[in-house]
């Protein structure tokens, strides 16, 4: 037995009989049941409570702040961990507390939203999922395990798998985007990035899927606001991202702020306990999400003490911020309103938590300082958050080939976003460390070293209101500039006069998205766009860089501006993988997890949405009366799901199929060749889709079912082939019955959602 868990069974054994000291147990499993029920019949009902509190620490604040006096909280056996504190020795000293000053020594779990990176920050992760490379994704939250770990933390409240078809809501920034198929393979990646092999190396951490459920469907896409869908949406729409992240074995999961069928998600017992731990087989742990429980007297669900009576009951186990578990959980168990054996199970999760991580047999073990020194924001790991990167931004435009640039003669760098290192990470970047990152300006000029003259002037704000960009420039990364509108603009025409080309840092700022970043209107901010304006009026060919937390509606950019490339937030090393790109030292491959609208009014717009019975007819583009359209927009996207060009040009063939029937055990082979037509090796996201014609229930137009990231040669073909059996096929029926129905299937392959061949086969 190792030194650290002796010394928990010392101080055990001190107040047990001898008697039930344990004898050798077979498997791991049985031994970590026979620690942990030894370990509980020691507690106190006041020790059961504080394993089940997590107050936020006082470091990095992520919601309403608190004074938590926590260090003698832990010492009392009052918590069972805390979040949010950045430093192994900082760390370190609060384990120390629990440790050694508590009563049954027990350590603490400690969570950080290690979002995207920690030091090294990687795109954020809905530019993740817009690289559609699963390896990559995978390598990103490993390095980052690796790095958190390093500096005392042991739990990641990621992976965030919130499928969302929502724009105005902020958080889309923090997801996979708008499919469930794509969302399960992220969701998938980052599980097994971050949890390794089995959480007990000292750089695994674990995992908490969240935000369960259907936190991406807020109304008005207002943050925090009501959802109301089907059963039926949930099911085949929106639950398959957490169930990919249970079955790839997450250790935990959050509950969402919002209620599910009229219940807040925290103690929607049929949510938790039904679906997510008696339909799902989860066996991890389940924490709320800051304060809910409070929130839960908000909601109208009645006083803290019965919220957190429900929550219990529902088969919430840990209380985040809300103190709500630990100060009413004794009196709701004295007026019989929760039992001993449900606090009792929630606490067992917990220890087991704390047990596959290996804290009880080495608590110390994240808490190396000098791991914290040499393995962190390292060259190496630079170096694949700059490589990923590039592989996230979206070519969505590029008249006459102006992309990519030479590196030669004057480019004049404008925009708000050019010279701002602190908002290059993006949104939930609470690790970053911005003096250590470089500016757009900084990265083009070390791109181009002396071969070329990069001239650089702001050109304007972020937007007129210098309110609204205060709230989005949040965490130190103010960046306004006092001079007014047309002083900023006749100094930038002055330094573009020179310039043989302007690149445009526009569009977000990094607290434009995230958390409370909902916004109603979704176009570039008009003073943005009389700066655009007067740079294309001076005659000289622009390229717009948009950097963005969700799709932005760039119906004007995309009709005047020759060249746009979609940026996001590239993270950390953002300026040099921008500048990798925009150079043309790599090849741009990213393709939109989410659909970009024309509009606001169409919003929500995706792609796998249902028939209505009065579609518009095909190839029609005018207005149709009595049909499904507007009077004043197309229906369609600006750009669809899928969509992003290269610097080369890709010829697809026609989709073959090796049988049009299908068995219920067979497979058939739909393959479709792609030929690299251009001038240079790029790297294709070829899609394949499926349509059920007839059903029981109405079914998507099209489904995401399978993809692959192929890099071709110049003049070189490939062959890409889906093996279709009936699992792509299957959906929850009327009865959440997850069925495939016999009768008639399309599939469809190509470059983007929309440009697609297509082929019919019957399952039998
Ligand atoms: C967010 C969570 C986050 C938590 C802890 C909440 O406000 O909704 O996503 O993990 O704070 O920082």
């Amino acid at each position: 037995m190792n030194k650290f868990r002796t010394i928990v069974w010392a101080c055990m054994i001190a107040v047990m009989p001898i008697s039930a000291a344990i004898p050798e147990m077979k498997t791991d499993k049985e031994r970590m049941d026979s620690f942990i029920t030894a370990l509980i019949g020691k507690m106190t009902l006041e020790e059961k409570l504080g394993q089940m509190n997590l107050p936020p620490s006082d470091d990095i604040v992520t919601g309403e702040p608190q004074s938590s006096n926590i260090g003698a909280a832990i010492v009392s056996g009052k918590v069972g961990g805390t979040f949010n504190v950045k430093g192994a020795e900082k760390v370190l000293a609060l384990q120390k507390l629990a440790v050694e000053k508590s009563r049954l020594g027990i350590p603490l779990i400690i969570g950080m939203d290690v979002i995207h990176g920690y030091e090294t920050i990687f795109p954020i992760p809905l530019a993740l999922s817009c690289s559609w490379n699963m390896e990559a994704i995978e390598k990103s939250a490993r390095i980052a395990a690796t790095e958190a770990s390093a500096a005392g933390v042991n739990w990641t409240f990621s992976p965030m798998v919130d499928i969302s078809r929502e724009p105005r809501w902020g958080r889309m920034a923090e997801g996979a985007g708008e499919d469930p198929y794509l969302g399960s393979e992220v969701a998938r990646a980052m599980v097994k990035g971050y949890q390794g092999k089995n959480l007990s190396a000292n750089n695994e951490i674990m995992a908490c899927v969240k935000h369960f459920a259907l936190y991406g469907a807020p109304e008005a896409g207002r943050d925090y606001n009501t959802v109301d869908m089907s059963r039926l949406r949930m099911f085949n729409e929106y639950f398959a991202p957490y169930r990919a992240a249970i079955d790839a074995g997450a250790g935990s999961v959050m509950t969402s702020f919002n209620i599910v069928d009229g219940i807040p998600a925290t103690a929607n017992k049929w949510l938790i306990t039904d679906v997510l731990r008696n339909t799902w087989n989860f066996g991890g742990f389940v924490v709320t999400d800051y304060e809910s429980i409070k929130e839960m007297t908000t909601h109208g669900l009645g006083d803290r003490m019965h919220s957190a009576a429900l929550a219990l009951k529902a088969g919430t186990d840990m209380d985040m911020a809300a103190n709500a578990f630990v100060s009413t959980l004794k009196s709701a168990l004295e007026a019989g309103m929760v039992t001993e054996i449900e606090i009792d199970t929630a606490v067992r999760r917990i220890l087991e938590a704390k047990y596959k991580l290996g804290l009880f047999d080495d608590p110390y073990k994240y808490n190396d300082v000098r791991r914290e020194k040499t393995s962190i924001y390292t060259e190496e790991n630079r170096r694949e958050a700059r490589k990923i990167a590039t592989e996230t931004f979206v070519l969505l435009k590029n008249e006459g080939n102006l992309l990519p640039l030479s590196k030669q003669g004057k480019i004049a760098l404008v925009g708000p976003l050019a010279n701002t290192a602190a908002n290059m990470p993006g949104t939930w970047s609470v690790a970053a460390d911005f003096s250590k990152y470089k500016t757009l300006l900084q990265g083009l000029r070390d791109a181009v070293g002396d071969k070329a003259e990069v001239l650089y002037a702001k050109g304007c704000n972020l937007t007129a209101d210098a309110a609204e960009e205060a709230g989005a420039t949040m965490f130190g990364r103010a960046m306004r500039d006092s001079r007014c509108e047309e002083e900023l603009l006749s100094e930038a025409m002055a330094v573009v006069k020179d310039a043989d080309i302007i690149v445009a840092a526009m569009g977000e700022a990094s607290e434009s998205s995230g958390e409370s970043s909902s916004r109603a209107n979704l176009e570039l901010p008009d003073v943005q766009k009389r700066f655009l304006q007067a740079m294309l009026a001076t005659g000289k060919p622009v390229v717009m860089l948009n950097f963005s937390g969700r799709p932005t509606v760039m119906s004007w950019e995309s009709e005047n501006i020759p060249a746009i490339l979609n940026v996001w937030f590239g993270g950390s090393e953002a300026p040099d993988a921008i500048a990798d790109v925009l150079f043309g030292d790599v090849n741009p491959s990213g393709k939109l997890s989410t659909t970009m609208p024309r509009n606001m009014g169409q919003i929500p717009i995706y792609y796998n949405h249902l028939m209505t019975g009065r579609p518009k007819s095909k190839g029609h583009n005018g207005f149709q009366k009595y049909r499904s359209n507007y009077l004043d927009s197309p229906n369609s996207p600006l750009y669809p799901f899928g969509y992003g060009l290269s610097y080369t040009t890709f010829e697809y063939g026609e989709l073959m199929l090796d049988s049009t029937e299908l068995n219920t055990d067979g497979t058939i082979s739909a393959s479709i060749k792609v030929k690299n037509t251009g001038g240079r090796e790029g790297t294709e996201i070829v899609q394949f889709y499926i349509r059920d014609m007839v059903a029981s229930i109405a079914r998507p137009v099209k489904e995401l079912k399978h993809f692959e990231r192929i890099s071709i040669k110049p003049g070189e073909s490939k062959v890409v082939t889906f093996k279709i059996t009936i699992d792509a096929l299957k959906f929850y029926n009327s009865s959440l019955e997850y069925v495939a129905e016999p009768g008639q299937f399309q599939v469809m392959a190509g470059p983007d959602s929309e440009r697609l061949s297509v082929k019919e086969f019957i399952l039998q």
